[in-house]
């Protein structure tokens, strides 16, 4: 199972993940960021911060603070919340490896928000024999407005049964979004990564099958944007990458 070999691989990596790809993943959160509109979430802004201060409007004390909830699966150490935290108002994370979601958390505390606002679990939601979790059970892990994953896809040994696990994880008309790779060449079997890729890219036409059949598909929409790896790393020559943003909502 692939799941093992991610498990260990990112296990080891986690120290030193961010700073590794700390230019590479600051482009990503940059092409986030400008597709809000693309991505198509009713996000939260400043306005709606200023819901339970009161105004002329008659809204009091007990106006209830609209919510925007993302589930970041394979969230690593953070990328797609760090993303999209200043939109929404509670992230929470999941990821097989232990140490990605220690840095996760660390993170989110040294950025000073609470558990509440953003917190990561240890699990995995793409098992065959184990739907849900029974630690990854409770209210909190269900009903949100987006499910997200990042450079998880072409990791997991069934991308498209992950697909479909968040999807149940979305209330009707919520956004899953995935990002990964367009098509590419195969890395060497030498790569220490190696082991722990299922796939070397996903074509338009598979992810829009995938979202299809996970019942997301309604505005489908893909974007590809090209990425450089290992920009600024000693040793180790820029590696150019197509990659995809992919959305769709789901359907009742
Ligand atoms: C390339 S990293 C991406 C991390 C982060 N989303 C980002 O964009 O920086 C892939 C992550 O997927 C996690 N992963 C791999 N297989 C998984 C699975 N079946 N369930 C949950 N997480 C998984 C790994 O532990 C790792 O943190």
């Amino acid at each position: 199972m692939a799941s093992d070999q991610n498990k260990a691989y990112f296990n080891d990596q986690a120290a030193s993940y961010d700073s590794k790809h700390e230019k590479t993943i600051e482009h990503i959160i940059e092409e986030i960021r400008s597709r809000l509109d693309f991505i198509g979430v009713d996000w939260v802004d400043d306005d709606d911060d200023d819901a339970s201060d009161g105004d002329a409007g008659g809204a009091d004390e007990k106006t209830p603070r609209k919510t925007v909830r993302l589930l970041d699966y394979a969230c690593g150490t953070g990328l797609v919340s760090r993303a999209l935290a200043p939109h929404t108002t509670q992230c929470i994370g999941i990821d097989l490896a232990e140490n990605m979601v220690a840095a996760y958390n660390s993170r989110a505390k040294n950025q000073g928000l609470t558990p509440e606002e953003m917190h990561a679990y240890q699990g995995n939601l793409c098992s065959p024999s184990d739907p849900s979790p029974s630690h990854l059970s409770g209210r909190e892990f269900w009903g949100f407005d987006i499910a997200a994953v990042g450079l998880g896809f072409h990791h997991f040994d069934d991308p498209a049964l992950a697909a479909r696990r968040l999807v149940e994880r979305l209330r009707v008309g919520g956004v899953l979004l995935v990002l990964d790779f367009l098509p590419h060449e195969k890395m060497e079997t030498s790569e220490p990564a190696a082991h722990t890729i299922t796939r070397h890219g996903f074509s338009e036409d598979e992810i829009r099958k995938i979202f299809e059949d996970a019942g997301a598909a309604e505005n489908f929409g893909l974007e590809d944007v090209a990425v450089v790896f290992n920009r600024g790393r000693e040793g180790k020559p820029d590696m150019k990458r197509r990659l995809f943003i992919a959305r769709g909502t789901k359907s009742a």
